[in-house]
């Protein structure tokens, strides 16, 4: 009993009425003790973006927010993204939107237009400045799966074997929405979409400009790696994103109602896990997306 005592007070750090609970060793800090509908007070924001930088995926439990009250919070932290996609109207969607497997009638479907989400990637790396953190707050959850898995790529990074970082060293990376598009198997990206998306390119193996760890920038959103013949990049690249997605790496969310996850894309992939019936239950995400910072060339 004693031990359980000790362990759990090492666990358990308490900041003010926040209480911090480590979920894994890879990513994941439960957040309780505040309610995310009210203004942050400075020192709970502090405290939050420092677990965010030691955890890279924060999960506040409990959480009832209106779309306002979502966006309220997450300008505490930065700037929103739009976004490129177009909706049936022809209309880019709200800054807060929807996530879901729902298709045009409300009704569960096995292809949802956001299916993009089930294959490992970092939000919108095929932008110039590629986003800071992604919030998602859970409206309507199946009974069981329809999990979200988070990568942690500094980890994957640091286990290379020293030849591969020195292989690795200075190449960049092209990512783009028509890559992505293809790589998921999805509808290819329309002209208007080519246009307000253009190709970028980033370091495959990226500082985290906070932390100063090396991270692999890699994921679904690739094309190919500059100046190397394109079969031969983009093989390199499966082979960093196997390595990178093995279950050493890997933090399984599993969703509970209330719950506000906000996550790190500049260390972490993710992905939603099909481990529940897309065509019966219904799986319906708020999600804002925060700007980030251009990776140093
Ligand atoms: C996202 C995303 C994964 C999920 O919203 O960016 O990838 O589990 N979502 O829905
Ligand atoms: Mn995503």
């Amino acid at each position: 009993m004693a031990t359980m005592a000790t362990s759990a007070a090492i666990d358990l750090a308490v900041r003010g009425t926040l209480a911090f609970r480590p979920l894994s060793a890879v990513a994941g800090v439960e957040i309780t003790g505040i309610d995310l509908a009210e203004p942050l007070a400075p020192e709970n924001r502090e405290a939050i973006l420092a677990a965010f930088l030691a955890h890279h995926v924060l999960v506040f439990r409990g959480q009832h927010l209106s779309t306002e009250r979502q966006a309220a919070f997450t300008l505490q932290f930065g700037e929103l993204e739009d976004h490129v996609i177009r909706l049936g109207d022809g209309k880019p969607p709200p800054l807060v939107h929807v996530v879901s497997n729902l298709d045009e009638h409300g009704k569960p479907t096995a292809k949802p237009y956001s299916s993009g989400n089930y294959f490992w990637h970092t939000d919108k790396s095929y932008h110039a400045i590629p986003s800071y953190a992604t919030l998602l707050h859970a409206v309507d959850l199946p009974p069981e799966g329809g999990d979200t898995q988070f990568a942690n790529t500094a980890m994957a990074y640091a286990a290379l074997p020293e030849e591969t970082k020195q292989r690795l060293a200075g190449l960049r990376v092209v990512h783009s929405w028509e890559a992505s598009r293809l790589n998921t198997g999805n509808r290819p990206a329309t002209e208007d979409e080519k246009r307000d998306r253009p190709p970028v390119n980033h370091p495959l193996v990226r500082t985290h400009p906070e932390s100063g760890e090396k991270v692999l920038y890699i994921g679904t959103h690739t094309s190919h790696i500059e100046g190397m013949d394109r079969t031969e990049g983009r093989a390199l690249l499966a082979e960093l994103l196997a390595h990178a997605s093995q279950p050493q790496f890997i933090y399984t969310h599993q969703w509970r109602e209330g719950d506000l996850v906000m996550w790190d894309n500049r260390c972490l992939l993710h992905r939603a896990v099909a481990n529940y019936e897309m065509a019966k239950h219904k799986r319906v995400l708020h999600r804002t997306v925060i700007r980030g910072t251009a990776p140093p060339v």
